[in-house]
């Protein structure tokens, strides 16, 4: 996995990653995935809208096979070194992509990454499926 990161420009000296699952919402036949899942096409979305996103350095979007959260797709995550971790679960395909990308701008100008629910974007409002705490900085 590789991630662009500039710590001198991230509060805390955090590195973030904006983790999607691309598996997530697959169409299966016979043991095979069929077609474009949803976890892709909101990725691509992902990356569509941070092409002009200021964060895209210091933000990277890394994609995943699965976080484990299967029934509860689209899935993504929130991560940083000294942060809580979030993983966010039913995000629909369309429409949801510039929420996540608002919602990882509070999540990185947080110094401990606190996601208050009233503050969050609509779209992450609900669908909070875990909320992991922060392993110390060294
Ligand atoms: S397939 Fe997306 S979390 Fe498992």
């Amino acid at each position: 996995m590789t991630a662009t990161t500039n710590p001198t420009s991230s509060p805390g000296g955090s590195n973030h990653t904006l983790f999607v699952c691309k598996t997530c919402a697959s169409v299966w036949q016979e043991g095979k995935r069929i077609g474009e899942s949803g976890g892709e096409k909101l990725l691509q979305q992902l990356q569509h809208f941070a092409q002009d996103w200021d964060l895209r350095e210091q933000f990277p979007i890394e994609e995943v096979e699965c976080m484990s959260a299967c029934n509860r797709s689209c899935v993504v995550a929130f991560t940083a070194k000294g942060k809580l971790t979030y993983l966010f679960g039913d995000l629909t395909v369309d429409g949801c992509a510039s929420a996540v990308l608002e919602c990882a701008r509070q999540y990185y100008i947080q110094p401990d990454g606190v996601l208050p629910w009233a503050k969050r974007p609509e779209a992450l409002k609900k669908g909070l499926l875990a909320r992991i705490p922060a392993l110390p900085l060294m």
